[in-house]
């Protein structure tokens, strides 16, 4: 067992760090006051090659590995959860299931300006029914006589749908047959018929834009299916298996942003006559802080590891979202409670960590979904 990082990895976590540090961290407070969409971020993260990590080069990618995109996709979170969600997005659930998929044109055509940055994705998966619930799909596909298909219902909360010239896109076309009757499509944004809701007002992650995409009577020709008819629920799960990944990777990075806020604070900050880190009801509090980052990470480069090693993964993915998810909002929580009152008011960034960390409890399956998938696989011993 080796826990030392190549030279790639460490290459990759060095440009991370110096890019987050320097570019990404000084406008994370403006971006979420603002609500505003860090444009100026995705286009360097494009020529960084953080768009498109995993993917071979041939098709505009990094060709590095996923422990690479996990060590990134942190890096650039501890710096900004929004910037961190609209690169993994665009990495996890659009380049890797064209990558998957694709056929050779729909690569050329699709992929390689994607994983470049030149073009950005979304995922539309979920609907106002079909959130937990994701094969009980409503957004209807149905082939024509010339061989198209015509495409009608509404998505929700579909993260980078505002702003995104891609989407791979899931749809029903046949009922009766459930799961097996989910299609999925390559879906270029500005095909006529399809329309954006007004971005979420959300709690946190406030610069990354989602919102509900309305499709009405949408034609797309048969060379956008993505994969064969009805088998898009697989395309959507074994997606999401390398999503949950990337969200564990988030969530590390926002729990880390809140260790470390915190503890430069406890250095600065005094009572009764010595730093705050001196007394020990706070130093307790860094030290379970910073052993259960450690625990999350192992437990996500594990996961990254088993899916560069082509072996299965879906359960470690799990786990890892579940855990992670969970310690960046007990690592939020304790961080504000180490700032005192001045992790309530939004002049420090405590408060934002707190409310950017929900989310991972919550997108990419929610820790109840998490424990639903893990239980599975205990079932049926694997
Ligand atoms: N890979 C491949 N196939 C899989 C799979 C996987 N990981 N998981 C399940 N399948 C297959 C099963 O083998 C089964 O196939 P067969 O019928 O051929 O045997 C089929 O899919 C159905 O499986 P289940 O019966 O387990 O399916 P289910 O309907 O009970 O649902 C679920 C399972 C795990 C609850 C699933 O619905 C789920 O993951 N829900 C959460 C959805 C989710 O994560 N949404 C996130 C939206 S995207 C997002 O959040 C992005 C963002 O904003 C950043």
């Amino acid at each position: 067992m080796e826990f030392q990082l190549t030279d790639d990895q460490a290459m990759v976590q060095k440009t991370a760090r110096d890019f987050a540090t320097l570019e990404v961290l000084p406008k994370a407070a403006e971006i979420d006051r603002d609500h505003r969409f860090p444009k100026e971020l995705v286009a360097r993260m494009a020529e960084l090659g953080f768009l498109g990590i995993a993917v071979p080069e041939a098709y505009g990618g990094g060709g590095m590995d996923v422990v690479s995109y996990v060590i990134a996709m942190e890096e650039i979170s501890r710096a900004c959860a929004s910037t961190g969600v609209i690169m993994s997005v665009n990495n996890s659930l659009v380049c890797d299931p064209i990558n998957r998929f694709g056929t050779e044109a729909q690569k050329q055509e699709w992929l390689t300006p994607l994983a470049a940055g030149k073009k950005l994705g979304c995922f539309a998966l979920s609907e106002p029914e079909a959130g937990s619930d994701a094969a009980a799909q409503r957004t209807t596909a149905v082939k024509q006589p010339d061989g198209s298909w015509i495409i009608s219902g509404t998505k929700n909360w579909i993260t980078n749908g505002p702003v995104a010239d891609v989407c791979v896109l899931f749809t029903m076309n046949d009922r009766a047959a459930g799961h097996k009757g989910i299609t999925a499509f390559i879906l270029p944004m500005d095909t006529p018929g399809v329309r954006c809701g007004s971005p979420d007002d959300k709690l946190g992650i406030r610069g990354s834009k989602s919102s509900q995409i309305f499709l009405d009577d949408v034609r797309l020709p048969d060379s956008l299916l993505l994969g064969e008819v009805g088998g898009g629920f697989k395309i959507a799960m074994s997606t999401l298996d390398g999503g949950r990944i990337g969200i564990a990777a988030q969530a590390l990075g926002i729990a880390r942003a809140a260790l470390e806020d915190a503890l430069a604070y406890s250095q600065t900050r005094k009572t009764f006559g010595k730093a705050i880190n001196q007394h020990q009801a706070i130093a307790f509090k860094l030290a379970d802080m910073a052993t259960e980052i450690d625990a999350a990470r192992l437990l996500t480069l594990r996961a990254a590891w088993l899916k560069d090693h082509k072996l299965p993964y879906g359960k470690e993915a799990a786990m890892a979202k579940l855990y992670a998810s969970d310690v960046a909002n007990k690592a939020a929580r304790e961080g504000i409670q180490i700032f005192g009152g001045n992790g309530y008011v939004t002049e420090y960034p405590a408060e934002r960590h707190f409310r950017d960390a929900k989310i991972t409890e919550i997108y990419e399956g929610t820790s109840e979904i998490q424990r639903l998938v893990i239980a599975n696989y205990l079932t049926k011993g694997a």
